[in-house]
């Protein structure tokens, strides 16, 4: 496995704790390399995640789980760890790098260290709605990046949606204008950290797990997320205003250690990746109404102030945040970007 671009982006302080983590880690990984190849011993994936169980995630998790455990019970434990409870997103791609989890699903704009080539998942007002990133993401173009990250021993298995984003804070934010001085609280992106910057507003990187005290205690002003994530973690109960927006995606690769994948039984790798298909048409159909329920929920609560834009005042968001297309392009690479944008238009 090449762990050394994961290696390399870390600070100094994660060196002591890496040693350790590779010493074990190789332990780890022998330990179930081993188990893999016995058809006689139960292997066992486990499968960390940072969302509440009723969120597009957590169901889907749940969701393979269970149909796991159904047609391969006696050969395949899953055990899902969710809402955070194991480990942050950001120590989970680790974790999976060095064996210690055997897969997990982390928000696309979560991987900048390792591929430049999600960011075009970040790009403001990309994609009008799931259908459009799943049509991108069913294309030629969007297959192959199941495969951005072979280079560092993982391997995408799926993609698997939540919803589109919206903005909350002290204020409603009809106008780019009223971003402007705000703290916003963003996933770990270069591209988010843009897209805030460019209209004013001061982003703050923070883990998941992190946002709704952050938010509470007023050490960041807004964030953005989606209906599902607003609601399963209470971000409506510390924020007077919700702007309905759809201006970005949160969506997941669900991913898992590539030499762990190629150690199993084919014939449990083959039935592993036909449930694995068959959970996130599953769970795909269902995102859009999860989100829509939970937003009905947030209404019912009367505990904040949604707000829909106009298309007008959409056309406002879309024109302000569009210079940073222009700064991400050529990371992301032009083509990848015109592919999504015509699967978008469609
Ligand atoms: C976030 O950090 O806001 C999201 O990535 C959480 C998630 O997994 O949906």
């Amino acid at each position: 496995m090449n762990t050394t671009t994961l290696q390399q982006a870390r600070s100094p302080s994660y060196w002591r704790f890496g040693l350790w983590a590779l010493l074990i880690s190789s332990l780890a990984i022998a330990a179930c390399g081993d188990s893999a190849n016995k058809t006689d011993s139960k292997i066992l994936i486990k499968f960390p995640h940072v969302t509440a169980p009723g969120t597009p995630k957590g169901k889907a998790a749940n969701r393979f789980r269970d149909l796991v455990h159904e047609r391969l019970g006696d050969r395949v434990t899953v055990e899902v760890y969710p809402s955070g409870q194991l480990m942050n997103d950001d120590d989970s791609i680790d974790a999976l790098a060095f064996g210690e989890v055997q897969m997990i699903a982390v928000s696309l704009s979560k991987f900048d260290r390792l591929t430049k080539k999600f960011q075009v998942f970040d790009l403001p007002f990309m994609f009008r709605d799931l259908t459009a990133v799943e049509r991108f993401q069913k294309s030629p173009a969007g297959t192959v990046l199941l495969d951005a990250m072979t280079d560092n021993g993982l391997q995408g298995i799926a993609f698997w949606h939540n919803g589109m984003k919206h903005f909350s804070g002290p204020e409603p934010m009809t106008t780019p204008e009223a971003a402007d001085g705000l703290k916003f609280r963003i996933m770990e992106s270069d591209v988010l950290q843009a897209q805030i910057l460019q209209v004013g507003g001061n982003p703050q990187k923070m883990a998941f797990g992190e946002v709704y005290q952050a938010l509470q205690t007023g050490a960041v002003d807004a964030q953005e997320n989606t209906w599902s994530n607003i609601y399963s973690s209470k971000f409506y109960e510390v924020q007077d205003h919700i702007t309905q927006s759809n201006h970005g995606y949160v969506g997941y690769l669900v991913i898992v250690n590539s030499e762990f994948w190629s150690s199993l039984p084919s014939d449990i790798r083959t039935e592993l990746r036909a449930i694995m298909d068959e959970t996130s048409d599953w769970a795909n159909e269902r995102a859009a109404a999860i989100n829509l329920e939970a937003l009905e929920k947030v209404e019912a609560s009367g505990r904040t102030n949604v707000v829909t834009l106009t298309p007008e005042q959409v056309e406002l968001w879309r024109i302000a945040m569009q210079p940073v297309w222009a700064q991400f392009e050529d990371n992301i690479g032009s083509d990848i970007v015109a592919a999504a944008q015509a699967a978008s238009q469609q």
